[in-house]
């Protein structure tokens, strides 16, 4: 890594750093670009604070060689990081999405790995990396998030010593053992050194990281603390790897779906689909991590076997569209489509197919009339770091009523203990579980359901932000030669004593 020099502080007390900025961006025939906020779940985590500490956001706007100048956009700044087609295809599409998804993801589909790919991700962190560091104010806090940006807090550090750097992977870490396949794993573990808090979803992913901190470099570990030191070996400072589960804004979506337009709406679902007994319900990213074609397998030996009929029986399928241009995507979409075409042309009948498959996303309110619409939701990813449409689901039935069938290698299956817990690789012990859920009496579902919402609805993404950083506030700020003036007593994150305790939730 190229030494940079230190650079001037910017206005800004707390920036997050992201792959795609909290927008999106239309360009007109005309080339006028226009933008609207696009509401993902980690803006609502951030935006009270940013809006309450001075916040900048920094992402790229999601299209090819945009250049826009940083705008502000309801009380936070806005800065675009732009990307040129080729670094799209290298960095984003190549790096981040066809070696690090799948290698992080315990090599479900085969990582490719290309000496070019890196080239590009390491130019690309340190663009995001400059635009950050150009933004945050003396004493400021900056919020690195996710695997495309595993370089940025290393580079950020060395560009301004003088803040506070966090990390949070949102995605799983995986075991030493698939992680050394990486050629450049040691240069991503000091990449993420580069930070004084690192997040993981689950406890196991910090252990797997600090795990491999331990074997890939001299540097010492106690518990969950990295000893970091300096050229002259004396110790530097700590970086504290910890679990923080991330989680949505539950309330909001508890409130949207009492909506009497959404309960209308779910009735509505139902009776176009021909008012089933039984709704069975997926949402996903159409991801080779999240088990759908498991999923409607195991659905179609069902029917096959007579333990479930169509049309009483139904599986709506929502998969949207996700990293088309990626060709593990795209043969994904081939075999789940080839799958339910021969379900639906073995078991369907006229007007009642047996899978309704939907390659769409839908607005927040459609996905919640969906939700209420469903008796059974299955989430059966084979690997995933959360999980939060399992989450959803559970804010959404204030009914108590419902039955969600959580795979075990979820973040979420953690915390959702009350779900119905399947191995997704197991298909007929699968099998089982949905036949148990769809066959689970009220009363069940009411007690189940109830521990669900209690756990979903107290950790919300709020808390998940807020614990994350009053655990990097309380980190003391380094004092750098050269530096004047009181750092530390600008940052939101800085350690207000009267903030709750700094522990992670669990
Ligand atoms: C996962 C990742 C995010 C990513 C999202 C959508 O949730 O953790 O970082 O933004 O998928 O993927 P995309 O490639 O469209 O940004």
């Amino acid at each position: 890594m190229s030494q940079s020099n230190p650079v001037d502080a910017g206005e800004y007390d707390l920036v997050a750093v992201a792959n795609r900025l909290p927008v999106d961006f239309t360009v007109d025939d005309a080339g006028e670009v226009s933008w609207s906020r696009s509401p993902g779940g980690l803006v609502t985590a951030l935006e009270p604070m940013m809006q309450a500490a001075d916040g900048a956001w920094v992402g790229w706007s999601g299209a090819p060689d945009l250049a826009h100048e940083p705008f502000d956009g309801d009380d936070i700044r806005l800065v675009p990081v732009t990307l040129s087609a080729e670094e799209i295809e290298l960095y984003y599409e190549g790096f981040s999405n066809d070696t690090l998804w799948p290698l992080y993801h315990d090599v479900i589909t085969a990582p490719a790995y290309h000496r070019q790919w890196w080239e590009a991700y390491r130019r690309v962190n340190r663009r995001f990396a400059e635009a950050a560091a150009a933004q945050v104010a003396r004493g400021g806090t900056v919020w690195v998030h996710d695997y495309q940006l595993q370089l940025v807090p290393a580079m950020i550090r060395e560009l301004r010593p003088d803040v506070r750097i966090g990390f949070f992977n949102h995605i799983p870490f995986p075991g030493l053992e698939i992680f050394a396949q990486l050629p450049w794993r040691r240069q991503i573990v000091e990449g993420l050194l580069g930070a004084d808090v690192i997040g993981f979803q689950r406890a196991s992913d910090a252990s797997n990281f600090v795990r491999a901190v331990r074997r890939l470099t001299d540097l010492t570990t106690r518990g969950q603390v990295v000893t970091v030191t300096g050229a002259d070996g004396r110790a530097e400072r700590h970086v504290r790897a910890a679990a923080f589960p991330i989680s949505i804004d539950s309330a909001h979506f508890d409130q949207l779906a009492r909506r009497p337009e959404v309960q209308q709406r779910a009735r509505e679902i139902r009776e176009e689909l021909g008012n089933p007994q039984t709704l069975l319900l997926g949402v996903d990213r159409l991801d080779y991590t999240k088990g759908i074609r498991h999923r409607v397998k195991a659905f179609g030996e069902l029917v096959e076997d007579g333990r479930l009929t169509v049309p009483e029986a139904t599986l709506v399928q929502v998969a949207s569209p996700s990293r088309e241009n990626v060709g593990a995507y795209q043969q994904l979409r081939e075999d789940v489509e080839l799958l339910v075409g021969r379900i639906n042309g073995d078991f369907g009948h006229l007007g009642h197919p047996a899978v309704h498959y939907l390659h769409h996303s839908y607005p927040p309110k459609e996905m919640a009339a969906l939700y209420l619409a469903a008796d059974v939701m299955l989430v059966t990813a084979l690997r995933d770091g959360m999980n939060l449409v399992a989450k959803e689901y559970v804010a959404a039935r204030s009914d108590d009523r419902g039955v969600l069938v959580l795979s075990e290698f979820t973040g979420a299956a953690d915390e959702l203990t009350g779900a119905v817990m399947v191995n997704p690789h197991d298909i007929d012990g699968m099998k089982d579980m949905i036949v148990r859920a769809v066959e689970m009496d009220a009363r069940e579902q009411r007690k189940r359901m109830r521990r669900l919402r209690r756990r979903v609805l107290e950790d919300d993404v709020a808390k998940w932000s807020r614990s994350f950083l009053s655990v990097l506030g309380a980190v003391p700020l380094a004092e750098p030669a050269g530096w004047t003036g009181s750092a530390g007593s600008s940052g939101l994150a800085a350690g207000d004593p009267t903030e709750e305790a700094a522990e992670p939730v669990r």
